[in-house]
């Protein structure tokens, strides 16, 4: 009995031998003669009563190698297969199909104001300076000819760093202006972007977070008129051709004498009367000639280096440009907002 035992285990393994898979039912076919639930190999351990003693140690081993040979078996079929798969597969792409579209995303309202303001300064030779936002008092105030006593320096306007009189976060981008010209010398033509920081109640009209561009040119013999040439400029290609300016008194600290610029938009259209309040002025931004004081704080001799300098809102352009009523909008990233604006600049 035993003899035929060992027998039937030696015709499975040379069915083994003979075995050829070549496609998925093959497989099948192989895993459930040889691994299934009922298969030889399983029924052939059944045999073992009827090995002798002596030989059942023997018997089990052989049993066994079958079992690995019939999985050895199996699993390089599968692998073959699989590889031909995925070789047919390979053969099948072209490379050529376009790609499944990646939905765009479009560009802030912000941003779109900051990359045009900053474009049209570079086009007549500013470049660009970027600057810290966590500042020192003098950088923020005391160089910028802010005395003490302003109510800008209060606890109510800005923030300090905790624990802080010295640390803040910049209510102005004119803290760049001290930045440059305490590190170079003139000639100097910048404009700084950037985020600034005042605490403020948060409503529609106003954030305790906002962008500002500001403007810089120091040079021997800059005057008023060069100023006011280049903020024309500047009005027209963001305001279009026709735009008139007007600059009206005003007062900053760290420019002597001080402006406010209004675009000429009129008020035949609804949106003009709308955003110049009937007026047809739209105030636009705050400059003037570079105080002395600022100069020599900074190290430039007031007596050889005039300059202009200017401070552009862009929170408030947006709003305008667009006909946004509430500032928060600009801050709160819903998407239903956003997906409005156009990629491109
Ligand atoms: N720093 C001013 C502000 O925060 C804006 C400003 C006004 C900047 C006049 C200037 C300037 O450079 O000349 O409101």
């Amino acid at each position: 009995m035993s003899k035929d035992a060992f027998k039937i285990a030696e015709e499975i393994s040379t069915k083994l031998d003979a075995a050829t898979i070549s496609d998925a039912a093959g497989l099948e076919a192989f895993r459930i003669q040889f691994l299934g639930s009922k298969n030889e190999i399983k029924a052939l351990f059944g045999e073992i009563k009827n090995v002798a003693n002596e030989r059942k140690k023997e018997f089990g081993q052989t049993v066994n190698a079958l079992k690995n040979k019939a999985e050895g078996i199996f699993e390089k079929g599968q692998g073959a297969l699989e590889n031909t798969a995925s070789a047919t597969a390979h053969a099948n792409l072209d490379l050529s199909r376009p790609t499944v579209p990646n939905p765009r995303g479009s560009t802030h309202p912000v941003t779109i104001v900051l990359n045009k303001v900053i474009s049209i300064f570079e086009r007549i030779g500013f470049t660009v300076a970027e600057e810290r936002e966590i500042e020192d008092d003098w950088h923020n105030f005391t160089a910028m000819n802010t005395p003490d006593d302003h109510p800008a320096r209060d606890m109510q306007d800005t923030f300090y760093l905790k624990n802080s009189i010295d640390r803040l976060l910049r209510t102005h981008t004119s803290s760049v202006q001290a930045r440059v010209m305490t590190s170079q010398q003139p000639p100097i033509r910048i404009i700084a972007p950037g985020r600034v920081y005042r605490n403020e109640t948060i409503s529609a009209r106003s954030h305790c977070q906002f962008h500002q561009v500001e403007g810089l040119f120091i040079d021997k013999n800059v005057s008023f008129a060069d100023m006011k040439q280049t903020l024309m400029y500047f009005a027209k290609e963001m305001y279009g051709p026709d735009t008139d300016i007007r600059l009206r008194p005003s007062y900053f600290p760290f420019t002597e004498p001080s402006a406010e610029m209004d675009v000429w938009m009129g008020t035949a259209t609804d949106e003009a009367y709308r955003l110049t309040k009937g007026t047809g002025w739209l105030e636009v931004l705050g400059c003037g000639m570079v105080d002395p004081n600022v100069l020599s704080n900074c190290n430039i001799d007031p007596e050889i280096y005039t300059g202009f300098a200017f401070g552009i809102g862009i929170e408030r352009t947006a709003l305008q440009k667009y006909g946004i009523n509430d500032i928060r909008m600009l801050f709160e990233n819903d998407l239903r907002f956003l997906k409005q604006f156009n990629s491109a600049i």
